[in-house]
């Protein structure tokens, strides 16, 4: 690995199946950055526990299962790190040593926290999730992560991060940079719809799921709406508001400008359409769900992966804390 490469960060809570949007709007990016830069590729287990405390079985299942995706999207283990954010115990003693200068009011302003429980109730409201910020900066802060590729969602936590890390530089350098301010990589990708034309969300039911097989994927591509002033072939349809046409941009852009223009015209009917669609999307997805399948039957590969890779991280995240204790005076 080369010195010169810019070491990446990022993480996904392991809450449930993947699905398409995941595929097109962050793995493809995680693949470039495994392929190009220094990446880290976090399992947020202790995350997932923020809002899943109560289903422990069910993040269990999911971490295997969502790097087995990852890895069947083409992120490269051999070049990239994959670990597991609870078997770096470095991350929490990190957060409990941080939390000391991270100012409650900090958190609470965080707009993913009042949010959150709005959404999902105030039994969520625990201790642990108002520091889901604090805890994400560790993630990042123990291997020294300077670009961090996220959504626009979670901005905000992280430039809750930086300014932590100022206050931690400020307070204990003595003039030096002891941990790393990061930076969020903004992904601008357009939104993908599911399949009520609603963002695509495990939590909305809309979702076309990596691991769903063919048959149920034509079955949900049939109940997709489209353009509700287009009832039959023949009628000009609107492609700018249908959920199906903005998937047909990442499953074939070539056909785009043609659909478009036959939708208009009336000459292509949605049943048409969505039929067409339904075909080219199981042929998109086969070789990912094939490789996936793979993954699933070998387990035993994807146990050595994350082991590889949590231990790299281990050796790393033990040096950060030995500069933070050291810099906080815990340590000669
Ligand atoms: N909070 C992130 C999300 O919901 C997931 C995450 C956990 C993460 N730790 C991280 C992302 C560290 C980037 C860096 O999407």
């Amino acid at each position: 690995m080369s010195l010169t490469k810019r070491r990446v960060m990022s993480g996904m809570r392991p809450t449930g199946p993947l699905h398409l949007g995941h595929l097109v709007g962050v793995l493809t990016q995680w693949e470039t950055y495994s392929e190009n830069d220094d990446a880290f590729f976090e399992i947020a287990d202790l995350h997932a526990y923020t809002t899943e405390f109560a289903n422990p079985s069910m993040v269990r299942d999911a971490r295997e299962a969502m790097v087995a995706v990852w890895l069947a999207a083409g992120v490269d283990p051999q070049r990239s790190t994959i670990f597991l954010q609870s078997g770096v115990p470095e991350i929490a003693e990190l957060q409990a040593l941080l939390s000391m200068i991270t100012p409650v009011s900090w958190l609470e302003r965080a707009p993913t926290y009042k949010g959150q429980i709005e959404a999902l109730g105030a039994n969520i409201a625990t201790y642990g999730f108002l520091g889901y910020p604090l805890l994400q900066l560790c993630d990042i802060a123990v291997v020294r992560g300077q670009y961090v590729p996220v959504g626009r969602d979670q901005v905000a936590h992280l430039e809750l991060g930086r300014e932590i890390v100022r206050r931690f530089n400020h307070l204990y350098g003595e003039g030096r940079e002891i941990l790393v301010e990061p930076q969020p990589t903004l992904s601008e990708f357009p939104e993908v719809p599911g399949i009520d034309g609603r963002k695509m969300s495990k939590s909305y039911g809309n979702a076309i799921l990596i691991s769903d097989d063919e048959d149920t994927t034509t079955t949900k591509v049939r109940a997709m709406i489209t353009d509700p002033l287009k009832v039959r072939r023949g009628d000009p349809g609107r492609p700018e508001i249908c959920p199906v046409f903005a998937l047909w941009r990442f499953v074939n852009p070539l056909r785009l400008d043609a659909i478009a223009a036959e939708c208009r015209s009336g000459a292509l009917g949605c049943v048409q359409d969505k039929s067409d669609f339904a075909e080219q999307l199981n042929a998109y997805l086969r070789p990912v769900r094939e490789r996936y399948a793979q993954y699933c039957r070998d387990p035993e590969t994807l146990r050595r992966v994350i082991a590889e890779g949590t231990a790299r991280t281990r050796e790393i995240a033990a040096q950060t804390l030995r500069d933070v204790k050291h810099a906080m005076k815990l340590i000669p």
